[in-house]
C-alpha cells in the first residue's frame, strides 16, 4: 500500500515528499545490478536521501575486510545499507553488528526486495485478495523461488514451484513457506512436472538456469532444464489469461523465449519499473 501511495504521488504530483531529507544509503554489491542498484539509488533521491554505490573491487566483503567490520564502520556514516552478496550469512552477520537496518539486495538465499516488487505488481492488478490465485514457479529453486515462497505463503497466494528434483528448494526453505502459508491459508507445493504444474496458474514466473557465480555450471545446467523453458507451448498449460513474469535479466532463448517475454501475457517490465515504487516503501518504512 505504501509502495502504491508512493508510486501515485510521483505520478500526479511530478516529485515525492522529501521524506528522507538528510538520510543516505549505502550500497555494497558483491555481484553485478542494473535494477536492484538503479532503483534503490534512484528511490532515494526521489524521496530526497542520498545513496552511493560500492563495487566488489571497493569492499572485498569477507577477502579485504570482514563482513562484521565493514558493517560496524559503514554503520557510522549511512542511516541505512543495502548489500547484494553471494552467502546469505554475510547479510546475517552485517545484520548483527551493523548500527543501522541492513537490507538484502539479493543474496544466495533470498531476494526480498524483488519479491515485494512482484507481489505489489500483482495487487495492482488483483487488488489485496490473493486467497484462491495460483503462481507457479518453473525453473532453478533458488533465491528468487525462494524468495516467491515466502512471499506468496504470507500473502495467502497459492504458490507452485516446479523444478528438476535435483535443483528443488531445500526442506528448510519448503518448510518456513508451509509454516508462513498455515497462517495465511496459501497452499504451497512442488510439482516437478512443469505441464502439471501450471495447471490453473494464473500467474507464471521463471528465472535464469545459471545464476551470478554459477557460470562454470553452465552447460551441466541448461541440459537439467530443459523441459523447463517458459515457451509458448509450455504457457499453454496455464489458464487462458494468465500473467508471465521474470525478476530480469533474462537468458533469453533459455528459460524463457522471446516470444512469451515480449508477448500479451508478460508483465516484465511493469515488474522491473515496480522494483523502484516498491524500494520506496522498504526506504520510507525502514529510514522515514
Ligand atoms: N532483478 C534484479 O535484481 O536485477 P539486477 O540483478 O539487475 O539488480
Ligand atoms: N537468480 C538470479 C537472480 C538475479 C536477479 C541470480 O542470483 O543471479
Amino acid at each position: 500500500r505504501l509502495a502504491e501511495r508512493l508510486k501515485q504521488e510521483r505520478k500526479r504530483a511530478g516529485a515525492n515528499k522529501p521524506i528522507l531529507k538528510g538520510k543516505t544509503l549505502g550500497m555494497v554489491f558483491m555481484k553485478p545490478s542494473l535494477r536492484t542498484r538503479v532503483s534503490f539509488e534512484m528511490a532515494m533521491k526521489h524521496l530526497g536521501g542520498d545513496a552511493f554505490y560500492l563495487s566488489p573491487a571497493e569492499v572485498g566483503l569477507g577477502v579485504r575486510e570482514s563482513a562484521a567490520d565493514v558493517a560496524r564502520v559503514l554503520g557510522r556514516y549511512v542511516d541505512g545499507i543495502m548489500a547484494r552478496v553471494f552467502k546469505h550469512a554475510d547479510l546475517e552477520t552485517m545484520a548483527q553488528y551493523s548500527p543501522v537496518p541492513v537490507i538484502n539486495g539479493l543474496s544466495d538465499y533470498d531476494h526480498p526486495a524483488q519479491i515485494l516488487a512482484d507481489l505489489f505488481t500483482l495487487y495492482e492488478r488483483w487488488g489485496e485478495d490473493f486467497k484462491g490465485r495460483q503462481l507457479v514457479f518453473v525453473g532453478d529453486g533458488y533465491n528468487v523461488a525462494n524468495g516467491l515462497l515466502f512471499g506468496a505463503a504470507k500473502v495467502g497466494l497459492n504458490v507452485t514451484v516446479s523444478t528438476p528434483e535435483a535443483y528443488a528448494p531445500n526442506k528448510e526453505v519448503m518448510g518456513k513457506a508451509m509454516e508462513f502459508a498455515e497462517e495465511s491459508g496459501a497452499l504451497v507445493r512442488w510439482i516437478p512436472e512443469p505441464q502439471r504444474a501450471l495447471a490453473q496458474a494464473d500467474v507464471v514466473y521463471t528465472d535464469v538456469w545459471t545464476s551470478m557465480g554459477q557460470e562454470a555450471e553452465n552447460e551441466m545446467r541448461r541440459k537439467a532444464f530443459r523441459d523447463y523453458q517458459l515457451n509458448a507451448a509450455l504457457l499453454a498449460h496455464a489458464k487462458p489469461d494468465a500473467l508471465v513474469m521474470h525478476c530480469l535479466p533474462a537468458h533469453r532463448g533459455e528459460e524463457i523465449t522471446d516470444e512469451v517475454t515480449d508477448g500479451p501475457a508478460s508483465i516484465v517490465f511493469d515488474q522491473a519499473e515496480n522494483r523502484m515504487h516498491a524500494q520506496k516503501a522498504i526506504l520510507a518504512w525502514l529510514l522515514g
